[in-house]
């Protein structure tokens, strides 16, 4: 094993606090390394970006990450995932991990009927790259994509069983229901905090993909694999958490979907 290499933090990046539900899962899993997470908040959302706006936002985040000494980097958006996930491995000698591959192989391994529902923003679902990873590992998938604009905001409102997000939910979900798919992908790193509802409207016989629990279990192995894993002995890993901005109901934002209080938050500039 590395040892001084498996002592450094990991990065993880989001256009925001989406993100955080993935660091969440990384703590639970990974309780002894310490995370280094940049909330992209001055240019929230990426959902509905070109994808060569995408690439560069993720290549600049990328960039701040790798300057403050990063051993692995978990890029926690699907949007970014979706678009810019192949450059960032193309130009890192470090190991990037995204949110898609394992989600997909998630759905896999759920589904019974080879029916499968991905949710996402207009980014992720435009890029297609759920649904040709999905085809390209099994040809006889059938999938329903929807892009789901609204829902980001809803969640950033605490509006997680409010009755206007039921509502809409429900009408996102009514063509998985007609396809009557028994898996669902959450392809974006806010829905984590919609499953309750999500699982209410679906069913409870209908499997919910979560890309963060996912992402974690994804970065887990790589750590093992590339022997870059904090020893357990080196007790709990902080948790360092920046921004590009901070908008005033952000720190309250971060609590919730980190799932734990941080003392501080530092805006940080990418230039
Ligand atoms: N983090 C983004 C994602 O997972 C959602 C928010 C945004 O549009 O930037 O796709």
């Amino acid at each position: 094993m590395n040892t001084s290499l498996s002592d450094c933090p990991i990065g993880a990046f989001d256009s925001g606090v989406g993100g955080l539900t993935v660091v969440q899962a990384m703590r639970e899993l990974l309780p002894s390394e310490d995370i280094l997470y940049l909330g992209d908040t001055a240019r929230v959302p990426y959902g509905n970006k070109s994808p060569d706006t995408i690439i560069r936002y993720s290549r600049e985040n990328m960039a701040y990450l790798r300057s403050h000494g990063v051993k692995a980097v978990v890029v926690a958006c699907n949007t970014a995932s979706a678009h810019a996930l192949a450059v960032l491995q193309k130009e890192s000698d470090i190991p990037v991990i995204g949110v898609i591959a394992p989600g997909v192989e998630a759905a896999l391994s759920a589904t019974r009927n080879q029916r499968i529902g991905i949710i996402g923003t207009h980014g992720t679902i435009q890029s297609e790259a759920y649904q040709n990873l999905l085809r390209q590992s099994r040809s006889e998938v059938m999938i329903t994509a929807i892009a789901a604009p609204l829902l980001v905001s809803l969640v950033e409102e605490d509006w997680l069983s409010h009755p206007a997000t039921h509502l809409i939910l429900e009408e996102y979900l009514a063509p998985m229901k007609a396809a009557r798919v028994d898996t669902v992908v959450l392809a974006c790193t806010h829905y984590p905090l919609l499953k309750p509802l999500a699982q209410r409207i679906l069913g409870p016989e209908v499997v919910l993909v979560d890309s963060a629990q996912n992402a974690a279990a994804a970065l887990a192995r790589t750590l093992e694999t590339s022997a870059i894993k904090r020893s357990s002995g080196s007790g709990k890993g902080r948790i360092t958490i920046c921004a590009t901005d901070l908008p005033a109901q952000f720190s309250r934002l971060v609590e919730r979907f980190l799932g734990e209080k941080i003392k501080k938050i530092s805006q940080v500039s990418l230039s």
